[in-house]
């Protein structure tokens, strides 16, 4: 089988051909017109597991910004049946360089071709994940990408995700809180591990124990 042998390759070559793969994925164009700092091929990613959540399952994005990753879940989900699909954001667009102003209209604008796909909390994460209750098996947590934020939302919202489910978390390559989280929590509890451009992304290995290491203390 072709997986079989990709395992075998060394890693460089590993990486290489699991990029052509990524690359092969057959998106639709349009999320790769919404403005946002997502790369194609990162796109391309998410749409992929977006793809393979089982009917039934449950994707949760945290930090839509102006609709572009959410466009890429979306187009995936509109292609599925019965995948529930939500994101969650202030879209007052805290810990942008821009500065804070109001995104909704133009989020709302972007995503109008998936709007019936997508389900929508206003709100800090924080608060929204006090209302949360659905088992989740693809997390996508792109909000703010400080050390103790980003540790908050980890904290918060992997709980809640399957065992063997996937996480992603934007920056990792290039914002040192979100490295920082990676190491302290979701190293010894992930497998798959995998950086797709400057995103980090693996399964969830095994739950979250809040009680074990002094990092996974609130
Ligand atoms: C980096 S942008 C998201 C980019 C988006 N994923 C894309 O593909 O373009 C971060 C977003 O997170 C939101 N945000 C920051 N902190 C948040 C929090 N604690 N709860 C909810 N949203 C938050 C901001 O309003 C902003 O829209």
């Amino acid at each position: 089988m072709w997986h079989q042998r990709l395992l075998t390759l060394p890693s460089r070559a590993k990486w290489r051909a699991y990029r052509y793969l990524i690359s092969r994925v057959n998106v639709p164009p349009e999320p790769a017109a919404v403005p946002g700092h997502l790369s194609h091929l990162e796109g391309q990613f998410l749409y992929r597991l977006a793809s393979r959540v089982p009917p039934g399952g449950t994707i949760v994005e945290i930090g839509a910004y102006l609709g572009r990753s959410t466009s890429y879940i979306a187009s995936a989900v509109a292609r599925r049946q019965n995948v529930n699909f939500y994101t969650v954001d202030t879209w007052q667009n805290q810990g942008m360089s821009e500065g804070e102003r109001d995104t909704y209209g133009e989020f709302c604008a972007n995503v109008q071709p998936w709007k019936d796909y997508i389900q929508t909390f206003r709100g800090f994460s924080w608060e929204v994940v006090k209302q949360w209750n659905r088992p989740i098996d693809l997390l996508w947590i792109d909000a703010d990408h400080s050390y103790v934020a980003a540790r908050r939302d980890v904290l918060d919202w992997v709980p809640f995700l399957k065992v063997k489910g996937w996480l992603c978390l934007d920056d990792y390559a290039t914002a040192a809180g979100i490295a920082q989280v990676v190491r302290d929590v979701l190293l010894p509890i992930c497998s798959s591990r995998r950086l797709v451009g400057k995103m980090w992304a693996a399964r969830l290995a095994r739950p979250l124990d809040r009680g074990g290491h002094p990092a996974l203390r609130r």
